[in-house]
């Protein structure tokens, strides 16, 4: 036995080394961890269970069969976040660019299989150059296979991809297809093809910072949800992230301890400006419904134009989807309507109640909005909030128009409980313009034009906007004091706790994609 277990000392201290003492030292240099660093960071002290740290590739091509790590470029296994189980791949830039062979998309499906067969949340940590060139068709399947488990899985465990090197090529698609995308500033990049490709073919000439780097990807894409400054916080993300989720689609997310106290919030009564055309940030409005500093906001630098993130309110999870009137006055387009979609249909996946905060002018007009779709793009968000069936809670803050009233979670699409602040506007477009189309002949006609206009103006805001046309018929269910707003908000979320709504059967919707 002894000699055994030698033998088995020396082969776990070379699986540790990796790609070898030069090709760390290269991985330090560079700002960045190895895998296992990461997983270090990222599970509770002592609890990783490595799985696969003997695999070896098969291939044989252009000399590889002579250049054989233990591991193959991924470290798998499984371990624990605050106690709670979760799977999780780090890949190995030291080993080959952390590319993909078949042997290193075996290890990631053998862990992915098992957390769909246990309910927990798997976590990837990409670092990698894509499918590893040595190979052919055998890595193209490989992340085949990742592929379709990503897909199967969504919706039933949650998965998060962070981005903490170079990902190319096959690399990209797999964190596309889960839940939410963490990028490390400076040192993560995510291209289909990077830079030198883009030269031959395009003829444009890019960074790959430019291209793909963390800050392209959080504001112009919108690939990545999350960005950090560096990798302990991009982990740390990981980790506070995770808290807001439960561990599968049947469970719900673990509550936090928290004590009742005074639920007034008299801030909210003067957090809206004077002139309603004045903007101001919706966050000060979230801040003070939500559980002190639980606001955790996702894809922030994106479609400022719509805020969402998850936070906590009682010591419960819940998803916050608000307009937000100090950008574009907070108009509905094509990309806060793909956002607010995306982070709504993850919340009814995994049973996290709805928050929506309404104030919102309408949906952005014009050629660039028609051609580029915000017709099915804006259907997308009415969609998923239609779908859903978690519990759902709308507040009309201020401005409720047009289709945009009706997609932002109203009554007429299910939502369970309707709150309107006293100054709420609720029409089907603004008092100016409307005024103009339905009094045009007497603004026309009329011997002082301008006058005319204000008093038809002034006629409409009085009748039509204001919150008590829409609760005279039940489509507001309850005119508030803002103050009084997270009190509400607490018992409804509470009276809500057991709704239990089933969809027709079906294979699945057809969301307009
Ligand atoms: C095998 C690879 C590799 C790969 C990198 N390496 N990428 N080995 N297959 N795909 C190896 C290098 O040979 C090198 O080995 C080590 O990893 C580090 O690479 P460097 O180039 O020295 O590092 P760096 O300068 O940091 O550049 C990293 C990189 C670059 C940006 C990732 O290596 C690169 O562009 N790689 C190729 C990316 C790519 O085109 N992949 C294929 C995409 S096609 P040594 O021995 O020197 O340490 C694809 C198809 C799938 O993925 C499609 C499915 C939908």
């Amino acid at each position: 036995m002894k000699e055994q277990l030698a033998t088995l000392e020396q082969k776990q201290a070379q699986a540790l080394l990796a790609g070898g003492q030069k090709r760390i030292d290269d991985q330090h240099k560079k700002g960045k961890l190895t895998a296992r660093e990461r997983i270090g960071l990222l599970l509770d002290e002592g609890s990783f269970e490595e799985i696969g740290m003997f695999v070896e590739h098969r291939a044989k091509d252009f000399g590889i069969d002579k250049e054989v790590y233990l591991g193959d470029g991924v470290i798998t296994g499984y371990g624990t976040i605050d106690g709670r189980i979760v799977y999780v791949f780090s890949q190995d830039f030291t080993v080959f660019g952390g590319s993909l062979s078949e042997t290193h998309a075996e290890k990631i499906c053998k862990i992915m299989d098992l957390a769909m067969k246990n309910g927990a949340p798997v976590i990837g940590l990409n670092d990698s150059g894509g499918a590893r060139i040595q190979e052919g068709v055998q890595s193209l399947g490989g992340y085949a296979d990742i592929f379709y488990r990503n897909t199967v899985a969504s919706g039933v465990i949650p998965q998060i991809s962070a981005i903490m090197g170079p990902c190319a090529g096959g690399a990209v698609y797999s964190p596309a297809i889960t839940d939410f995308i963490m990028m490390v500033e400076h040192t993560s990049y995510m291209f289909v093809t990077g830079p030198n490709v883009v030269k031959t073919v395009t003829h444009e000439d890019v960074t790959s910072e430019d291209l793909g780097g963390a800050s392209a990807h959080a504001s112009k894409s919108g690939v990545t949800h999350f960005t950090a400054a560096n990798e302990v916080e991009c982990i740390n993300n990981i980790k506070k992230l995770l808290s807001y989720m439960p561990q599968n689609c049947d469970e719900t997310a673990p509550a936090f301890d928290y004590e009742e106290s005074n639920e007034s919030r008299p801030a909210l009564n003067s957090v809206i400006p004077a002139n309603p055309n004045q903007p101001y940030d919706i966050r000060d409005i979230i801040n003070e419904l939500a559980d002190a500093n639980s606001f955790f906001e996702v894809h922030k630098d994106y479609a400022e134009n719509i805020v969402v993130g998850f936070a906590r309110i009682a010591g419960r999870s819940i998803g916050i989807v608000a307009n937000q009137p100090a950008v574009l006055a907070g108009v509905l387009d094509i990309n806060s309507s793909k956002k607010g979609a995306r982070f709504v249909r993850f919340c009814d996946c995994f049973n996290i109640p709805l928050l929506t905060l309404v104030d919102v002018p309408g949906f952005l007009p014009g050629t660039d909005q028609e051609w580029h779709g915000i017709i099915s793009n804006g259907a997308k968000l009415l969609y998923a909030f239609s779908e859903a069936t978690v519990p759902k809670l709308t507040v009309i803050v201020r401005k409720a128009y047009g289709g945009a009233y009706d997609v932002m979670n109203s009554k007429h699409i299910g939502a369970d409980m309707n709150y309107a602040w006293p100054n709420a506007e609720i029409a089907v477009m603004g008092a100016k313009g409307a005024a103009e189309i339905i009094f045009k002949r007497e603004i026309a006609t009329a011997d002082n034009k301008e006058e005319k206009l204000k008093e038809v103006v002034d006629n409409y805001a009085t009748n039509f906007a204001n919150p008590y046309k829409a609760a005279a018929r039940g489509f507001v269910d309850e005119v508030i004091e803002p103050s009084q707003t997270r009190a509400k908000l607490i018992r409804a979320f509470k009276m809500t706790e057991n709704k239990a709504v089933k969809l027709p059967r079906k294979k699945h919707g057809n969301i307009p994609l």
